[in-house]
């Protein structure tokens, strides 16, 4: 299964520095001063980290975790995510569930403290090896838009949640609109593919979520776009003093920095959607 090849920079980092394990975008609420970017190191590094744990507070303030959940993150990254809740909960097994085991391995590094206990899972997320009913509260923090199937994996997280379970997921919507603009000389798909993917169903045929949701026998009890408090993440991950334009004819630039580049792109002309869900099993 291929892993996005932008994370091989973050494991990287993560071998260098154990404390670097989040792996998505953040959440600006104020948003940062306008003339914030990547470029003044330090200070606006850690910015954008607190940014980024700000996203899994709001994550796991709609997942409302309570002591002895059994939990899944499902695309887990480094463990980020997992570790905050191993912080704060008491008596939890916190189960991360990732296809590269790289990943994985830096994963286990992590230690579990107040009666918590880690597992670590290699498998794919449209196939998850666990039976009927094992979860309390699963989370797939910007990991969906990866999967070969966003139909699949909410059929599986269906099957492995608990009556009373509760999935919450963050995930990146790209308007059918922007399709107009993709073409030979702007090629949106295949820059995306190329530095950010997978990203099978680019273009969002499957169809929304609420209705994949409903066909799974999921109830979607919250979808909030949260694009504009996402939106400067890309000042931060984008590189500076280069355009997309100058990116996309130069071979120099990169996968990752084309892609961040489009990205950025699709978030300011309105093609991107970024959105926080709350599923529930229908039948409950
Ligand atoms: C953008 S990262 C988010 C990581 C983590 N949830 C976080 O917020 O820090 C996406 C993650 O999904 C994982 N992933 C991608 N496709 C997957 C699949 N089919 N099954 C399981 N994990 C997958 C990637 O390896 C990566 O760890």
């Amino acid at each position: 299964m291929r892993v996005p090849s932008y994370f091989d920079s973050l494991i990287e980092l993560c071998r260098r520095d154990p404390s670097q394990r989040t792996a998505h975008l953040g959440f600006w609420d104020p948003p940062p001063p306008p003339g914030e970017t990547s470029a003044p190191g330090e200070h606006s590094a850690q910015r954008f980290a607190l940014a980024q744990h700000r996203l899994d507070e709001r994550l796991l303030a709609l997942a409302d975790l309570r002591p002895d959940n059994v939990v899944l993150d499902v695309g887990c990254g480094l463990g980020g995510t997992l570790d905050t809740i191993n912080e704060r909960e008491v008596r939890v097994v916190l189960c991360g569930l990732n296809s590269d085991p790289r990943q994985l391995a830096l994963c286990r590094q992590l230690v579990a403290r107040s009666g918590n206990r880690f597992v670590w899972v290699a498998a794919d997320a449209c196939a998850l090896p666990f039976a009927a009913h094992r979860f309390d509260r699963l989370l797939c923090v910007e990991a969906m838009f990866h999967f070969s199937s966003r139909r699949r994996f909410m059929t599986e997280a269906a099957r492995v949640l608990r009556a009373s379970g509760v999935l919450v997921a963050s995930d990146l919507i790209v308007s059918a609109a922007a399709r107009a603009f993709d073409g030979p000389s702007f090629p949106i798909r295949r820059v995306l593919d190329e530095g950010y993917g997978p990203w099978p169903d680019f273009w969002g045929e499957e169809g929304g979520h609420h209705g994949l949701a409903r066909e799974a026998g999921l109830h979607c009890s919250v979808l909030e776009d949260v694009s504009e408090q996402v939106r400067p993440s890309h000042r931060f991950t984008a590189p500076g003093g280069i355009t997309l334009r100058e990116a996309l004819a130069s071979p120099a630039a990169g996968p990752a920095a084309r892609a961040a580049l489009m990205l950025k792109w699709l978030h300011d002309e309105g093609h991107l959607r970024y959105v926080l869900l709350r599923l529930e099993p229908a039948a409950r």
